[in-house]
């Protein structure tokens, strides 16, 4: 099937790691369909994105937060676009300091990992996961790491317990921070770099059931581009 052919329904697209996997699909060839909340975060990937690739870009208003109103998107999208061949996840959000865990409360526990459990629950394809699982990224982050752990948890579970699903199952864990090119900071990876990458490994289809792990700039050409070789 050649890339035209696909179309790959990005979850977390209007975001920052989205955006730039959104980008680097559409600059291969594929049809990318994004389901954001918020319109306003949909038209600045509207106009994000290379402007000879927009019209292979459908862009949805929904909530995949729930599962009622998940149908309701998924519905939605079917009728625009007809199928969805891949998926790739980076739902979640870029950071929380809310405080060291005494200050905080029970409410916030379960709210940070019915989110992270649930950003993996949605979908099993590819999905796009942080290193902050393993480790206190700085003093009032323990609420992430407690998150960001159950996500790595739950993919370790989907690898265990479907270790034969038809479809290419792979995890792309992220142990620094991904920024715009505006907001670049050292060690950091650019997302439209990351987005490429991503795209890369998406397009191959020849491996299932991994983790790649990136822990700087430069690990996205060995680790992501020529292991996948
Ligand atoms: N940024 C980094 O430095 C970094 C580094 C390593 C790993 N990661 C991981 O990459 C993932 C994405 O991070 P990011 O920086 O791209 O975050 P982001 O810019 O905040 O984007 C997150 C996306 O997730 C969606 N989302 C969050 N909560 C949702 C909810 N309740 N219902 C529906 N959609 C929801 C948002 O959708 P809407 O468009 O609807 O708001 C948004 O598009 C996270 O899991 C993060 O841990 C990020």
């Amino acid at each position: 099937m050649s890339n035209s052919d696909r179309v790959v329904l990005a979850l977390g697209g209007a975001g920052k790691v989205g955006s730039g996997i959104v980008k680097g699909l559409l600059d291969k060839g594929f049809k990318v369909a994004v389901i954001s909340r918020d319109s306003s975060r949909l038209e600045k990937l509207r106009s994000f994105v290379s402007p000879n690739t927009k019209d292979n870009l459908t862009t949805i208003v929904g909530n995949v937060g729930s599962e009622e109103e998940a149908e309701q998107a998924k519905q939605a999208l079917l009728k625009e676009v007809g199928k969805v061949t891949d998926i790739v996840s980076s739902l979640g959000f870029s950071w929380w300091q809310g405080g060291p865990p005494h200050t905080q409360s029970l409410k916030d526990l379960h709210w940070l990992l019915a989110l992270h459990s649930w950003c993996v629950y949605v979908v099993f394809c590819c999905f796009a996961t942080g290193g902050a699982g393993e480790k206190l990224l700085m003093p009032g982050t323990g609420f992430l790491t407690v998150g960001a752990a159950s996500t790595l948890a739950f993919c370790h579970v989907l690898r265990e317990e479907y270790p034969e699903v038809p479809c290419k199952l792979n995890q792309v864990k992220i142990n620094t921070g991904v920024a715009t090119p505006d907001h670049m900071a050292p060690g950091f990876l650019n997302h439209l770099d990351l987005g490429e990458a991503v795209a890369a490994l998406i397009e191959r289809r020849n491996t299932a059931h991994n983790v790649f792990t990136i822990n700087c700039p430069a690990d996205l050409k060995s680790v992501l581009l020529e292991r996948n070789l």
